[in-house]
C-alpha cells in the first residue's frame, strides 16, 4: 500500500483526513509546516504529499517546488482556501497533480487522491518501460555493431582471397597487392583519409588489378616485351576488374581504383584518359605505389630496379604520369622505404 504525506498547520483538519486516510487503508505521515514535510521525505519513501497552501515558516507552493526537485515522480495535491484558486493553477503548471478547495469534501478527496495516485504509478511505469526500452536498444546496437565488424572483416578476408588469387595466377606478382595497397595506406594517412576512407582504400589498392584474371598467361607471363595487340589485350584489365567487381554492391567504393589505377597525371593513361584531379584520388594514390612496386620487382621482361634508379625514374614523370603532390610526399616523407613486411625482400 502506498505511503502519503498529509501537511497542514491546522490540527483539525489534518486529524480529519489523517484518520480517514487510515481508514482507507493507507500508510499516512504528518506534518505542520513545508520545512517538516520535506524533512520527512528525506527519511521515508512517500507516495504522495497532500499539502495545505498557506502555511508558517514554509507554505504548500515551496515544499511542492523543493519536494519535486528531489522526487521528480511525487504526487502532490494541494488544499485551497479562499481566493487561493490563481495560486493553485500555478501550482498546477509547477508539477502538482490536482488542488482541492477547501471545505474538504472527503468524497472527492478520494477521488483525487485516487487519480492522482493512478497517475504516478503510470508514470512510473512508463519511465521503467522507457528504460528497458533504452537498454534493449543499447544491448541491439551492440550486437548489431558487432555483425558489422565481422562483416567488415569478412569483406576484407574475402578482397585478401581474391587478390591472391590474381597473384597466383601471375607467379611474377607475388605479394604485389599487400606491396601497393601497406604504402598506399601509408600514404593515405599522410594526407589525413578518414577511417572509411581508408577501408575502401584497402579494398581498391589490393583489387587494383582483378582484372587480371580475364588476361591470357601468355601475354601476362611473356618474357620479352609485348606486341601492341598484346598490349591493348593487357590494357583492358582495368575494365575487366571494373566489370567484375562492379556487382558486389559492399566493394564498390574500390570500383574508381580497379578502373582508374593506369591513369596518367598528364591525361595520357587508360582507360578513361583522365587528366590531373579529374582521376579520383585513392586511384592517383595507387598509380604511385603500384609503379614503385613494379619497378622495385623483377618482371618477366626486366629485372628489379634498385631503390634510387625506381625513385629517379618516378620523379623524371612527376606531373605527367604521378601527382605531383602526392609523389612529393610518398619521397620526402619516406614512404616508399617503409618496409610492407618484416621479411620483404625484393623480388
Ligand atoms: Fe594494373
Ligand atoms: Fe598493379
Amino acid at each position: 500500500m502506498e505511503t502519503l504525506l498529509v501537511v497542514d498547520d491546522d490540527p483539525n483538519v489534518r486529524n480529519l483526513i489523517i484518520k480517514w486516510i487510515n481508514k482507507k487503508g493507507f500508510t499516512c505521515l504528518s506534518a505542520v509546516n513545508g520545512q517538516e514535510a520535506l524533512n520527512i521525505l528525506l527519511q521515508h519513501q512517500v507516495d504522495l504529499v497532500l499539502s495545505d497552501i498557506r502555511m508558517p515558516i514554509m507554505d504548500g507552493i515551496q515544499l511542492l517546488k523543493s519536494a519535486l526537485q528531489l522526487y521528480p515522480d511525487l504526487a502532490v495535491v494541494l488544499l485551497t482556501g479562499y481566493g487561493e484558486i490563481e495560486v493553485a493553477v500555478d501550482a498546477m503548471k509547477s508539477g502538482a497533480y490536482d488542488f482541492l478547495s477547501k471545505p474538504i469534501d472527503l468524497n472527492i478527496l478520494g477521488i483525487s487522491l485516487d487519480r492522482a495516485l493512478e497517475r504516478r504509478r503510470m508514470r512510473l511505469e512508463i519511465k521503467h518501460y522507457q528504460k528497458n526500452l533504452e537498454r534493449l536498444v543499447a544491448e541491439r546496437t551492440r550486437e548489431l555493431q558487432q555483425v558489422l565488424d565481422r562483416l567488415k572483416e569478412t569483406n576484407l578476408e574475402t578482397v585478401r582471397a581474391l587478390s591472391e588469387g590474381i597473384e597466383a595466377k601471375d607467379p611474377y606478382t607475388r605479394g604485389h597487392c599487400h606491396r601497393v595497397s601497406f604504402w598506399a595506406l601509408e600514404l593515405a594517412q599522410e594526407v589525413g583519409f578518414s577511417e572509411e576512407q581508408l577501408e575502401y582504400l584497402e579494398y581498391g589498392s589490393l583489387l587494383h588489378d582483378t582484372g587480371k584474371i580475364g588476361v591470357q598467361d601468355q601475354v601476362l607471363n611473356k618474357p620479352g616485351p609485348l606486341t601492341a595487340e598484346e598490349y591493348e589485350h593487357l590494357k583492358e584489365h582495368p575494365k575487366i576488374g571494373y566489370r567484375m567487381i562492379k556487382s558486389v554492391r559492399a566493394l564498390a567504393p574500390a570500383l574508381p581504383i580497379i578502373r582508374h589505377h593506369h591513369e596518367r597525371f598528364d591525361g595520357k593513361g587508360y582507360p578513361d584518359g583522365l587528366k590531373g584531379l579529374e582521376i579520383p584520388l585513392d586511384a592517383r594514390i595507387v598509380v604511385i605505389t603500384d609503379a614503385f612496386d613494379a619497378m622495385t620487382s623483377t618482371r618477366p621482361y626486366r629485372g628489379a630496379l634498385s631503390v634510387e634508379k625506381a625513385l629517379e625514374e618516378m620523379v623524371r614523370g612527376r606531373g605527367t604520369q604521378f601527382d605531383p603532390d602526392l609523389l612529393d610526399i610518398f619521397i620526402d616523407r619516406g614512404i616508399f622505404a617503409h618496409d610492407p613486411t618484416p621479411t620483404h625482400t625484393p623480388e
